[in-house]
């Protein structure tokens, strides 16, 4: 049975990723801090798709919750889901900066220390496939969030082009506004935001696996947000940091 490893398991994004694969029949390496979350989380897989769930309680940002994931890796898995990440509240430069240095070891660190994990027993199996979480903010100015997304995103591309096996994906997700515990979590005001720009996570994970197996090196999940990126790549880079600081802060 093939194995996917998931960070940021028990919600959102990777909660939708976690019951896709396994509905897909692979067994699930759930990983994020909260152990009682991810006990729930693996029992409702079981209850719901007769699949059978580890669970690794594990801090990205710290050394030994990284170490821990590395190790399991290790041991070997098919798909490698890096899909933790959060939002810190208030706006550069009033963000604590040791918060704007876990995010940076959450999105970026973990991101490469996980897949440069994870690779070695993919390229010996010569199959596999990793898909890094970004956002559609890393095509925009917005702070350190989006700092370490575009992060993510050259990252990808960069490290598939530098494997150079079609068998084994690499892919940066780059989805828009989704309705998860983020903004909550990340203290955001979402009222400002329109109803037609959020998308639900199952309809983000969808578009992800079918990106994959086209083999796109990064996906961005639905035409609304197509459009906006590719209309921002025209827009000059002083206006797109104002509008992006009033949408949802
Ligand atoms: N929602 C959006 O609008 C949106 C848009 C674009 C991109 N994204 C990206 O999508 C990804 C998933 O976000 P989401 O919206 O699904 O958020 P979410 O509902 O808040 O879920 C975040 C998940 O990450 C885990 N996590 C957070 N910090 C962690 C850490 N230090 N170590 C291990 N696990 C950690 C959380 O579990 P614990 O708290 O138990 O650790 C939770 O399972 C993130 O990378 C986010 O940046 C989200």
């Amino acid at each position: 049975m093939p194995t996917a490893l998931i960070t940021g398991a028990t919600s959102g994004i990777g909660a939708a990723f976690a019951r896709r694969l396994a509905a897909e029949g692979f067994s699930l390496v759930l990983v994020s801090r909260d152990e009682h979350r991810l006990a729930g989380a693996a029992g409702q897989l079981k209850l719901r798709y007769g699949v059978s769930s580890e669970v690794l309680p594990a801090d990205l940002a710290t050394e030994e919750g990284l170490a821990r994931v590395e190790s399991r890796l290790a041991e070997g898995v098919d798909v490698l889901v890096n899909n933790a990440g959060f939002g810190n509240p208030g706006r550069f430069p009033d963000v604590p900066v040791e918060d704007e240095v876990r995010m940076l070891k959450v999105h970026c660190e973990a991101v490469l220390r996980l897949t440069l994990a994870a690779l070695p027993g993919m390229r010996e199996r010569e199959r596999g496939a990793i898909i890094n979480v970004a956002s559609v903010a890393a095509f925009f100015p917005r702070g350190t969030y989006s700092a370490s997304k575009a992060w993510v995103v050259n990252f990808s591309e960069s490290a598939a082009a530098d494997v150079g096996d079609p068998r084994i994906r690499i892919m940066a997700l780059c989805p828009g506004f989704v309705r998860t515990e983020f903004h909550r979590r990340s203290g955001m005001d979402t009222a400002g935001i329109p109803g037609f720009l959020w998308l639900k996570a199952d309809d983000v994970v969808r578009a992800a696996m079918r990106d994959l197996a086209l083999g796109r090196r990064v996906s961005v999940p639905d035409p609304r947000y197509k459009a906006i990126v590719a209309i921002g790549r025209l827009v000059p880079r002083g206006l797109q940091a104002r509008v992006s600081a009033a949408i949802g802060r």
